[in-house]
């Protein structure tokens, strides 16, 4: 008999890629959206500092914008993080799905779960982390954190030009709505061979999964890990961060 015995759900792994090569066209002009300042700290470092903050994540694999690989590096290296945690950088690619792809490719062996957690997504709580992490413990080979929606949601025939009217095509009850979030846990062996066959554009790494016919479950998300994409969401961000700062003070 051999003494070398698999880990046990409870003991396995877990690393998290974490894409952050996006451009953030949407926030306006100015440095990569990842490495703008919350407070005065990289988005990115946020991100990071988010994952590393639970217990179970060993590893963090960082997706940069392939012209800011060095400086990403750098500023990993100037912000304190924990011990516990290592770090690899890697470059990303055109879409968001290329670069988890990449950061993928970049997990040695031994990290049995791997979260995906959007650079953008910089204040999500750990209690998130932990709860996504734990369901994928538990046996779901892929969890999504969600909160349900505040709006109605239309579904419509997209106009050719922006600003033009668009017909209503459906409104999908919303109680059964919810708005997905990051950090996504998966099963590794699921995700990968999720990013090996599903190869058209999608918003999120569970849909790939959903593809393959395997079941995603949601655990609750949190109002924190909204993703910052607009410059009215870095106020929010600032402001949850200001919060924060008060209630740590007393
Ligand atoms: O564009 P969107 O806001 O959906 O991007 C979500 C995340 O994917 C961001 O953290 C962004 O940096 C990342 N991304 C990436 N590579 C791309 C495009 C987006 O890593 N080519």
């Amino acid at each position: 008999m051999s003494d070398v015995s698999l880990p046990s759900p409870s003991e396995a792994r877990t690393a998290a890629v974490i894409p952050a090569a996006g451009r953030g066209v949407r926030l306006g002009p100015g440095a990569p959206k990842a490495l703008r300042a919350l407070n005065g700290t990289p988005m990115l470092i946020h991100a990071v500092r988010a994952m590393a903050a639970s217990r179970a994540v060993s590893l963090v694999v960082v997706v940069a914008p392939p012209d800011g690989t060095a400086e990403v590096k750098t500023l990993l290296d100037a912000h304190a993080l924990p011990e516990r945690t290592d770090f690899v950088v890697v470059p990303g690619g055109d879409s968001r799905q290329e670069s988890v792809k990449y950061g993928l490719d970049a997990l040695p062996p031994g990290f049995d779960i791997v979260l995906v957690h959007d650079a953008a997504r910089p204040l999500v709580p750990v209690d998130t982390v932990d709860a996504v992490i734990e369901a994928v413990r538990d046996g779901a080979p892929a969890v999504v954190p969600a909160v349900p929606l505040a709006d109605t949601v239309k579904e419509v025939e997209p106009a050719a030009l922006a600003g033009q009217s668009e017909p209503v095509v459906a409104t999908p009850e919303r109680a059964r709505l919810r708005a997905v979030q990051t950090p996504q846990g998966f099963d590794r062996a699921t995700l990968l061979r999720a990013h090996e066959s599903v190869t058209e554009d999608v918003t999120d790494d569970a849909s790939m999964v959903e593809q393959l016919g395997v079941p995603v479950v949601v655990v609750p998300g949190h109002e924190e890990a909204f993703k910052v994409t607009r410059p009215l969401d870095l106020v929010l961000a600032e402001a949850v961060l200001a919060r924060r700062r008060l209630n740590d003070g007393f």
